[in-house]
């Protein structure tokens, strides 16, 4: 799948993406409270955030309100996306910036303290996410943070197998169709394991590499660009 392509599917499900999620994402919401609880500055501390891929502001919004001295800089493809963001983040507008770019290609900016991005990053095929590590090591100030929520494969093709069989079944258990979105996963997805990239990571610089959540095919891994 092109960058377009990526890009009309966001366009097209902007309006209904925040009831969606949950039905599709096991765990969803208690990803998103252990994201923010995997931040670990303090709260009144200022902070220059990027969420990667930010969607309908999701991520952002949980931040903007743990951290009230944080501005954020939500970067996202879709523009409809990024009118539902703004919406969502209105309250908190004065200290949001709102960019639409493409992260595989398009300026990131520079002197962050948090990168955030979910579901975001398994768009790339795995040469562009090495690329985007380098560039997220480059953009981000000394102590910088990075976390990823996103989908990943499996070990080995026996638990792939079992962790899609039991991914479709929490779809239909949620009322929604799992052979629809399954099949839309196969044809738009580019997941890498864990390993390799928390592999990718260290090779860009980042040190405390971990994994530090999993489910299934879902996993929230993160990095710290050293201090020196
Ligand atoms: C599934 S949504 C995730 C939204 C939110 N981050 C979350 O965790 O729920 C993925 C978002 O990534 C954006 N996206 C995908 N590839 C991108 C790219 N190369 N550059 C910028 N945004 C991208 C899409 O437009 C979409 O809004």
């Amino acid at each position: 799948m092109n960058t377009d392509q990526i890009r009309q599917t966001f366009e097209n499900t902007a309006i209904v993406y925040d009831g969606l999620i949950p039905k599709l994402i096991p765990h969803y919401h208690q990803q998103n409270r252990l994201l923010l609880d995997l931040i670990p500055f303090d709260r009144q501390r200022p902070l220059n955030v990027l969420d990667l891929g930010a969607g309908t502001g999701v991520l952002s919004s949980l931040i903007l309100q743990a951290f009230p001295s944080a501005n954020v800089t939500v970067f996202d493809l879709a523009e409809s996306m990024l009118e539902t963001c703004q919406r969502n983040l209105s309250a908190f507008r004065d200290r949001v910036t709102i960019q639409q770019g493409n992260f595989a290609r398009d300026d990131i900016g520079s002197g962050y303290d948090l990168i955030i991005s979910g579901l975001a990053i398994h768009h790339l095929d795995h040469p562009g996410k090495q690329r985007l590590f380098k560039r997220l090591f480059q953009g981000m100030n000394p102590g910088g943070i990075f976390l990823n929520r996103d989908i990943v494969i499996s070990p080995t093709p026996t638990l792939t197998q079992q962790h899609h069989q039991l991914w479709c079944q929490y779809i239909e258990s949620q009322g929604e169709d799992s052979n629809y979105w399954f099949a839309k996963y196969l044809a738009e997805d580019i997941p890498a394991s864990v390993e390799d990239q928390l592999k990718w990571l260290r090779e860009a610089g980042f040190e405390d590499v971990s994994c530090h959540w999993r489910y299934l095919n879902f996993a929230i891994f993160g990095c710290r660009k050293p201090n020196q």
